[in-house]
């Protein structure tokens, strides 16, 4: 079995050494994808779970006013389930959103709309973000791969936190399921996405404690393997972040046999684990 993998990695990357170029995923293409992954996963779920006992262990603010900074904030679906639980500990949320890309801020703004929590957006990168506001969870949720550099960002969100604030970061571990995105982001753009070791060992060499927890998830790709099925294609697209629909049915089939070597049957369908690493970092005071 790990010998084929391995095979299959090797097959995989003699394909894309032979492409000329790779285009990335549109904006638009991007958030229809990343939706249809994030719901054939049951890893959502679980990072919510995680954050009601983050919230639990954690000391809250006096006033239970929950100033929170979400870097990469996607659409908005997980921020405002996470806003929930902050709400359900008996507290009011003011939540700050970070991202790049327009499409995802429109959606995350109408998600908001009609919440009884208070919201500001940012439409760019982290980089360029300014505030005076001093947040008590500054938490980046599957976003730090695509950063140039993380040791800014990660001193950057420490500077913008209250006294007793954390920054909490949920990042893949570089397993299976990722190595196809890593592949095709060498790629894309020259260079390795991060992972959670890396993040890990930047926040360990900070000054103040980390803590870390891996959840374990899976996502169901059974659609993948299906005809023509656009739910499949979606899925397949954010899986290795590229538009395969551009790709020669040939590397698509290396792609797709890739994917099979590492899935598992369960359910009626084929699953693949889909882990991530819940980090916490405090600063000493
Ligand atoms: C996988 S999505 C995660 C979205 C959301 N946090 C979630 O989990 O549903 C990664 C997000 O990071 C954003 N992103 C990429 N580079 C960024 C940067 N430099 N600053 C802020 N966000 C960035 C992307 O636009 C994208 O929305």
């Amino acid at each position: 079995m790990v010998q084929k993998t391995q095979r299959l990695r090797a097959q995989l990357n003699r394909h894309l050494d032979g492409l000329e170029e790779l285009d990335e995923l549109s904006d638009e293409r991007y958030h229809t994808t990343h939706e249809r992954f994030e719901s054939a996963s049951n890893q959502r779920e679980q990072i919510l779970q995680w954050f009601e006992r983050f919230i639990a262990e954690n000391n809250s603010p006096d006033n239970r006013h929950f100033e929170l900074l979400s870097v990469g904030c996607g659409g908005g679906v997980m921020d405002r389930k996470i806003a929930e639980v902050f709400a359900a500990s008996n507290g009011s949320v003011e939540l700050t959103g970070v991202d790049p890309n327009p499409e995802h801020i429109t959606a995350f703004e109408s998600i908001f709309s009609n919440s009884p929590h208070r919201v500001h957006t940012y439409t760019g990168s982290f980089d360029d973000f300014q505030t005076d506001r001093r947040f008590d969870v500054v938490y980046f949720l599957h976003c730090l791969y695509y950063f140039d550099q993380i040791e800014p960002a990660l001193a950057r969100a420490a500077d913008c936190l209250r006294p007793g604030g954390s920054v909490v970061v949920l990042q893949a571990p570089n397993d299976d399921l990722n190595h196809l995105a890593d592949k095709v982001w060498h790629k894309q753009f020259d260079q390795s996405a991060w992972f959670s070791d890396d993040i890990h060992q930047v926040l360990q060499s900070m000054d103040g404690e980390t803590r870390c927890k891996r959840i374990e998830a899976s996502v169901d790709v059974t659609a993948c393997f299906e005809h023509e099925c656009t739910a499949g294609t979606e899925l397949l697209d954010f899986i290795v972040q590229a538009d395969t629909r551009r790709f020669s049915s040939a590397f698509r089939r290396t792609i797709l046999d890739s994917l099979r070597a590492i899935c598992k049957p369960a359910k009626g369908g084929l699953r693949v684990a889909h882990p991530v690493d819940a980090m916490v970092y405090t600063p000493q005071h």
